[in-house]
């Protein structure tokens, strides 16, 4: 069993299905890593597969990856096939593939053969509106060890925009939530972020309780990213 342990925070960009073209994704990359120069924390972004093998200079992650490792999956993409590009991280679980029906089976099937070929796996768990947080969390991470997981609540995700946010889990809640997910996999030391409408303005406070956040929507405005990344440089 090993973990990706680190002091530094981590901060994730999870670019989603933007931008909508090669030429908005270099210029956007190019102003973060411009702008995080120097910075302390450890950040990874998360473009579309598409813009994996164009982007140079910052660690790069995939937002989803496939659990065999080449052959008749029409398209799919393999954890060699990423690493064989440089990729170091992969996003499993995100709750907007479990929305379009990935089960806790093949998000489990996807976890094994990324940490097998050698990914940095970022498991996405976190409950819907209402669910019973506890019971959900025990199920998805049931067996899980070897990963970063990051603590994203469905409710708190995409809220639109990152200033008009609906209400939010408090840092105690989120404090709480990281607490249980160690609690859950018996280890004190595993890496727990956040996920749900993080921006310049709460990532301070987020960041007091965990090891580093997974800004969706905030990551695609390089100013606003690059100052959670400078709050997140300690
Ligand atoms: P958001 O996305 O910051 O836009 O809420 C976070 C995520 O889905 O990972």
């Amino acid at each position: 069993m090993y973990y990706y342990w680190s002091m530094k925070k981590l901060v994730v960009g999870n670019w989603k299905m933007n931008p909508a073209s090669l030429k908005e994704a270099q210029e956007l990359f190019d102003a973060i890593k411009d702008g995080i120069k120097g910075a302390k924390a450890e950040v990874v972004i998360c473009p579309p597969f598409i813009y994996l093998s164009q982007l140079k200079g910052l660690p790069l992650g995939a937002q989803d990856v496939f659990y065999e490792e080449r052959g008749t999956f029409t398209g799919e993409i393999s954890p060699t096939q990423l690493k064989d590009l440089g990729v170091e991280y992969v996003l499993v679980g995100h709750s907007e593939r479990r929305k379009l029906g990935e089960t806790s089976e093949l998000v489990a099937k996807k976890m094994q053969a990324a940490l097998t070929a050698g990914l940095k796996v970022i498991l996405c768990v976190g409950e819907n509106e209402g669910e019973n947080k506890e019971e959900v969390l025990r199920q998805q991470l049931a067996g899980v060890s070897g990963v970063i997981v990051a603590y994203e609540p469905v409710w708190a995700i995409s809220t639109g925009d990152p200033y008009k946010t609906k209400a939010l889990p408090t840092p105690q809640i989120v404090k709480e939530s990281a607490d249980l997910i160690k609690k859950i996999l018996g280890d004190e030391n595993v890496r727990v972020i956040y996920g749900g409408s993080t921006n310049a303005a709460n990532a301070k406070e987020y960041l007091e309780v965990v090891d580093g956040l997974l800004p969706g929507g905030a990551s695609l405005k390089a100013d606003e990213f690059v100052k959670i990344v400078e709050s997140a440089s300690v």
